[in-house]
């Protein structure tokens, strides 16, 4: 077995204003010491209620936000040069796709950042990738918002694959979802582990989800690791 991540001692602290004349200044313990380990190809299945620190921890993972302490360690490597390698899905696919873009232009934005160079591989790129969340090339000329919930879920998989991760945090990912498509997504998810050798870091509030997909189950509550999922 080996490391794809470590996270030591990970904190986030919010600052905040209190007192009616906002004078007093304090702090939201987001995420307040937090240690873990992810095995490669395994899946980490984070619960806890709501506001417990999940999103936190899911958004310092991917760089989107800074930590107040403590350190993330990427196969053995910071984080700052690994971001390529980790990509995010959130539960809301309807505010994850920019609605003025067409889908191509979607998908074509991660490869011209981060790939300007390979510019002539693009659309085989895109087109691979499309099959392997089980859309078509009809779509590419398409904006976001003729697309259901589901599909679009689909799209915000195919964004994240397209620079080939090989580790995605999947916050509360089929949660805005109506149960078919649930399942759907999820038996998607698990062929594009498969598939792509991938590793999860998989957010829900569903401990019965979480046991059927994870190898192995984290709880926090308040910003701290505890010992029974709640
Ligand atoms: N930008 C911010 N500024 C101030 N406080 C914040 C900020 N982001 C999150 N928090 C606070 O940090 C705590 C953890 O929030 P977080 O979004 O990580 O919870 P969560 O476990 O993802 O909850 P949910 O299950 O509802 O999605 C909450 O108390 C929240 O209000
Ligand atoms: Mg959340």
């Amino acid at each position: 077995m080996s490391l794809m991540l470590e996270v030591k001692n990970l904190k986030k602290y919010f600052p905040v204003e209190r007192g009616i004349f906002r004078s007093s200044r304090g702090f939201v313990k987001a995420l307040d010491g937090v240690s873990f380990k992810v095995e490669k190809a395994s899946t980490l299945g984070i619960v806890g209620r709501s506001g417990s620190g999940k999103t936190t921890l899911a958004k310092l993972l991917v760089g989107l936000i800074e930590p107040t302490q403590g350190e993330i360690i990427y196969n053995q490597r910071q984080i700052k040069n690994f971001r390529k390698e980790v990509q995010i899905i959130f539960q809301n696919p309807y505010q994850s796709l920019n609605p003025k873009m067409r889908i191509r232009d979607i998908l074509r934005e991660p490869l011209a950042i981060h790939c300007p160079a390979n510019k002539k591989n693009f659309k085989n790129m895109i087109l691979m990738t499309l099959e392997s969340v089980g859309l078509d090339e009809g779509i590419l000329r398409r904006y976001p918002v003729e697309f259901s919930g589901g599909q679009r879920q689909r799209i915000c998989l195919a964004r994240s694959l397209i620079l080939r991760p090989k580790f995605l945090i999947l916050d509360e990912p089929v949660s805005s979802l109506d149960l078919t498509r649930q399942v759907e997504i999820l038996d998607l998810l698990k062929s594009l582990k498969d598939k792509f050798s991938l590793t999860y870091i998989f957010i829900t509030h569903n401990l019965a989800l979480l046991k059927e997909i994870s190898d192995s189950i984290m709880a926090i509550d308040k910003g701290r690791v505890v010992e029974q999922p709640l």
